[in-house]
């Protein structure tokens, strides 16, 4: 009883002090900001900009499924900054198909369960790309009919399976080459480049709702490939194929002019369709040096580039504006080093995950 009481007057007494103090002191007091929703170990909790805040058009990232689930500063970046996702490699069909019929959808629920649970969009990537081709669907002997049969079969279990969870899938990846071509593949060696048509028809048979998009590189250094996207896309809508939008990868540099850049934007959108700059990162080292360190002058040229690719996305029609993605989240975890076999810093996120300079340009670049 008598502990009870020495509590009780401790307590008021810390009350008192603490109210005395802070009345004598109104002015100086400032409001205590509230928490963002990220983890008070990781990320700032005081500075509660962030990209999906600030832009009129979502931004996103393009996850990897072991970063997500072990890297709490990488999970917690994702969650203050983006509100699109797209799976760097989960949703490929050799991560997905491990036969005909044979699904493994492990990586991908988990990419759909977070990006749900956070209020994300989610951006399938890719049902179709050459690059990703398993070596059953390779290795498969048949007609025509039956080449047709396993596409169709394929594109709607995964377009079905995400159908309502899903908003817009890459249908088609790459089918272009630099000189404007028709890219080599399987599928076009067995079904004919009537494939392309399939692709788009079977996805837009397995969901009526979600959005379709041809996703291309290079279209930022090839006027070859530019036109030839644009001619692609424009004879799918005057053949009343399904498509919504081009995805515009833009894995491109420092050293890529502005007006190249917005070029390919302003092009792309020539056609009406939604613009996705959908796989964007800015390498330093286009030189592939060994021995560079990322310095002041790199980062304003990178900053330069971040910029000018946000502000033609920025001045499309709103209608056409369908969304900003990087390839990876910070330094660390991007494609580009262990690719180009060189160090570079191609993402707005620094190896702790800290701004950098390019993060800034995209802010500009919204304004
Ligand atoms: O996860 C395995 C690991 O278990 C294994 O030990 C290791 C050995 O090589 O490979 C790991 O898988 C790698 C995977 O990335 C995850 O890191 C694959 O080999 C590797 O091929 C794969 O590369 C991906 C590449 O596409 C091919 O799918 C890159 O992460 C991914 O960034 C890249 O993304 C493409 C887009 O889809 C299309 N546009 C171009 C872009 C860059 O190439």
């Amino acid at each position: 009883m008598k502990s009870m009481h020495f509590h009780k007057f401790l307590w008021m007494f810390i009350a008192s002090m603490f109210l005395f103090f802070s009345c004598g002191n109104s002015e100086d007091i400032t409001p205590i900001p509230i928490p963002d929703t990220i983890p008070i170990d990781t990320v700032s909790t005081v500075d509660t900009t962030s990209l999906k805040k600030v832009s009129p058009f979502p931004f996103g990232a393009a996850l990897n499924v072991y970063l997500l689930k072990n890297n709490t500063k990488y999970r917690s970046t994702v969650i203050k900054e983006f509100n699109s996702v797209t799976p760097e490699n989960a949703m490929k069909m050799k991560n997905i198909s491990l036969g005909r019929g044979l699904y493994n959808w492990t990586d991908a629920d988990y990419i759909v369960d977070f990006a749900q649970q956070n209020g994300m969009r989610i951006h399938g990537h890719a049902l179709v790309w050459y690059k990703s081709t398993p070596d059953w669907v390779t290795n498969f002997v048949g007609t025509k009919e039956d080449w047709k049969q396993i596409l169709h079969e394929y594109i709607v279990a995964v377009v079905g399976k995400y159908k309502g969870k899903i908003s817009s899938w890459d249908v088609l990846n790459e089918a272009i080459n630099d000189d404007g071509t028709s890219r080599d593949c399987v599928w076009l060696q067995n079904i004919g480049i009537e494939y392309i048509d399939l692709c788009f028809q079977y996805a837009r048979e397995a969901d009526p709702d979600v959005l379709l998009f041809y996703n291309e590189y290079g279209t930022e250094y090839s006027s070859a490939k530019r036109t030839a996207v644009n001619k692609l896309v424009n004879d799918l809508i005057g053949r009343s194929i399904p498509i919504d939008g081009i995805g515009l990868q833009m894995h491109t540099s420092i050293a890529r002019s502005n007006s190249d850049i917005q070029n390919a934007i302003t092009v792309a959108a020539q056609t009406g369709l939604k613009i996705h700059v959908a796989e964007f990162d800015i390498k330093v080292n286009p030189d592939k040096l060994q021995d560079i360190t990322y310095n002041a002058t790199l980062a304003a040229a990178q900053k330069e580039k971040y910029k000018v690719a946000a502000k033609a996305l920025f001045d499309l029609p709103t209608t056409q504006r369908y969304g900003f993605t990087f390839w990876g989240v910070c330094d660390t975890n991007s494609w580009i080093p262990a690719e180009y076999g060189c160090p570079d810093w191609p993402l707005p996120f620094d190896s702790d995950y800290n701004r950098k300079d390019a993060y800034y340009g995209i802010l500009e670049g919204l304004k």
